[in-house]
């Protein structure tokens, strides 16, 4: 039997239709940019986590000349929301990037390690964390992270 996964966001071209707390937290990802250690992939990427209670932790992509030390900015805010901020709702992530030598014609999507970090934490919450791409000239919101991540890992669904 074929099925099928529908998934729906939403494209925003005019930035006047955020909230005050979404303008800000958009704000924090591009200023965190400039915290981007990204010598080896010359590609910067900001995010910025709204908690509960309009706390908003930020973090930058972070490299290292052994690659794999290196970590993404969604993972380094998320890590540090829920390490200075535990157990507070995580409602929003917002992702930016900047670069000179790639084309960032469409906002970029979150890699499949911090779709399954940030997953992990909205299954915890047990409430949705909608993701907010954005580039200079578009917002693409995503209501949940379990709409990037079909037949998604979590080892609580799989405990006997
Ligand atoms: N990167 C992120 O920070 N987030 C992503 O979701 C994708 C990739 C970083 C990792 C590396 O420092 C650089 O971008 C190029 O892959």
């Amino acid at each position: 039997m074929l099925k099928n996964i529908n998934i729906s966001y939403s494209e925003i071209d005019d930035f006047s239709r955020l909230s005050g707390i979404e303008t800000k937290l958009l704000r924090e990802a591009e200023k965190v940019i400039k915290g981007s250690y990204s010598p080896y992939s010359r590609f910067k990427v900001g995010a910025s986590v709204l908690l509960e209670g309009d706390i908003i932790v930020s973090g930058a992509n972070q490299e290292n000349s052994s690659y794999p030390c290196g970590i993404c900015a969604e993972r380094v805010a998320v890590f540090s929301a829920s390490s200075n901020h535990p157990g507070v709702l995580i409602k929003k992530v917002a992702i930016t990037t900047k670069s000179n030598d790639f084309k960032l014609e469409f906002p970029a999507g979150p890699c499949g390690l911090c779709r399954q970090a940030l997953l992990e934490f909205e299954e915890k919450q047990k409430n949705n964390i909608e993701i907010i791409l954005f580039n200079s000239k578009k917002i693409i919101k995503i209501a949940k992270v379990k709409d990037l991540l079909p037949f998604f890992f979590i080892e609580s669904k799989l405990k006997k």
